[in-house]
């Protein structure tokens, strides 16, 4: 295939090497035990936890308490969202519209919010406060998020700035993969206000993504700068990921599942092209049992597994599955390796004891280069492995 936004080849998936324990598809007995499990830990943690939230990554399997300053505040409140839509049960709905108010405080008090990941911490606490609720707080608090988030958009090279002051010479010009997952915000706020400026600037950076952030082979630079004022693509470096020319995990899995839900949003079928070139890549990666070492360089040996990019993998090969055509057989092969991949994390890298703060995956790697969070649990991996959950026994609309 040859790719109109970016000329990455799609490899042909080898299925034969996935593990055969997948090709049966979802185990639905299995997947209700795994839920019920999942529930359990959020009760727990609710208790333990109560209105603080839980810190990124946990140290020697339990998350400390943190008040809401993180980038990752939302996963646990997300899990709120999700715990409620799957038992309807008032508390998780009456802590997640806690933490709802605490998200208005956050942005309106601008407490640790330059930088891009708003739309990690308020699609999954706000905007989906908003559509199970209607709670007209939640929407105020997503549209302040949003209005943040669109001040970092640089109209000379038409993307979203990471990290840092806008001016910072280390910082400026510089996207990240995962800034995928936090365009659907933006395009949120469009849809809620009818100003297409939010639309315009996601759909700009999905398209730099597209072409600059995937290499030809179909993997993934985890970051990328440009020319801020002309535009010109600059070089790309790696943060999180074992080596600049390497292919980090999760930046990976974060573009499996962030070019489907975009499209979602502004119908580029290109964008689907291109996923199913990164989920080719991925899978073709994968170790014996099919949980993603942390750098797709790594296929076997000591390194660390990353649990919670298999997570989030499996939440893109689910949703990218659905935007593919009932007769293509790489709907199918999606769906199964999703599955299959949620079984075995559910086997054998879910956490089955009961201890107060313990995350729901062990096996998760936060940032390896700077040695955080090293096969701990990861509050996104377990964020994403109840999505997941959740994906394979209902029809779902996202947050995201
Ligand atoms: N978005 C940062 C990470 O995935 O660790």
């Amino acid at each position: 295939m040859s790719f109109s936004l970016n000329p990455a080849a799609l490899e042909p998936l080898n299925t034969a090497a996935l593990p055969a324990s997948w090709r049966g598809g979802v185990d639905r007995a299995a997947i209700d035990r795994a839920i019920e499990r999942a529930l359990d830990a959020v009760d727990r943690n609710l208790a333990h936890f109560g209105d603080a939230f839980p810190r990124p990554s946990s140290t020697h399997g339990v998350y400390a308490a943190m008040d809401n300053t993180e980038w990752t505040n939302g996963f646990w409140t997300g899990m709120l969202w999700l715990a409620y839509e799957l038992t309807d049960a008032p508390r998780y709905r009456a802590a997640a519209l806690r933490h709802v108010h605490s998200f208005h405080t956050r942005q309106r008090d601008r407490i640790n919010v330059n930088h891009h990941d708003l739309g990690f911490l308020y699609s999954l606490s706000c905007v989906a406060g908003w559509q199970l609720t209607g709670e007209p707080l939640a929407a105020e608090a997503a549209l302040g998020a949003a209005r943040l988030l669109l001040q970092r958009y640089l109209p000379g090279a038409g993307i979203i700035q990471a990290w840092g002051e806008l001016s910072d010479p280390a910082q400026r010009g510089r996207m990240i993969i995962d800034c995928n997952l936090n365009l659907p915000l933006l395009y949120w706020a469009s849809d809620h206000t009818g100003d297409p400026a939010f639309r315009m600037a996601a759909d700009r950076h999905i398209e730099a993504a597209a072409r600059h952030i995937v290499r030809p082979d179909g993997s993934t630079f985890h970051t990328f700068f440009f020319d801020p004022a002309s535009g010109a693509p600059l070089h790309g470096k790696t943060h999180q990921g074992h080596a600049d020319d390497s292919c980090w995990a999760r930046g990976q899995a974060w573009g499996i599942s962030g070019f489907p839900l975009v499209y979602r949003h502004n119908g580029d079928a290109r964008l689907i092209e291109l996923a199913q070139v990164l989920a080719n890549y991925f899978l073709n990666r994968l170790p014996e049992d099919g949980v993603c070492y942390w750098d797709l360089d790594f296929t076997s040996g000591p390194e660390p597994r990353d649990s919670s990019g298999a997570a989030v993998a499996a939440c893109g090969l689910l949703e990218l599955a659905q935007h593919l055509p009932l007769a293509d057989p790489l709907r199918a092969e999606y769906e199964r390796a999703a599955a299959g991949m949620v079984r075995t994390l559910a086997q054998d890298y879910a956490d089955t004891g009961i201890t107060p703060g313990a995350g729901l995956l062990k096996h998760g790697v936060y940032h390896k280069p700077n040695g955080v969070g090293v096969d701990e649990a990861c509050i996104w991996g377990d964020y994403f492995y109840l999505e997941a959950l959740v994906r394979l026994t209902r029809t779902w609309r996202p947050y995201w």
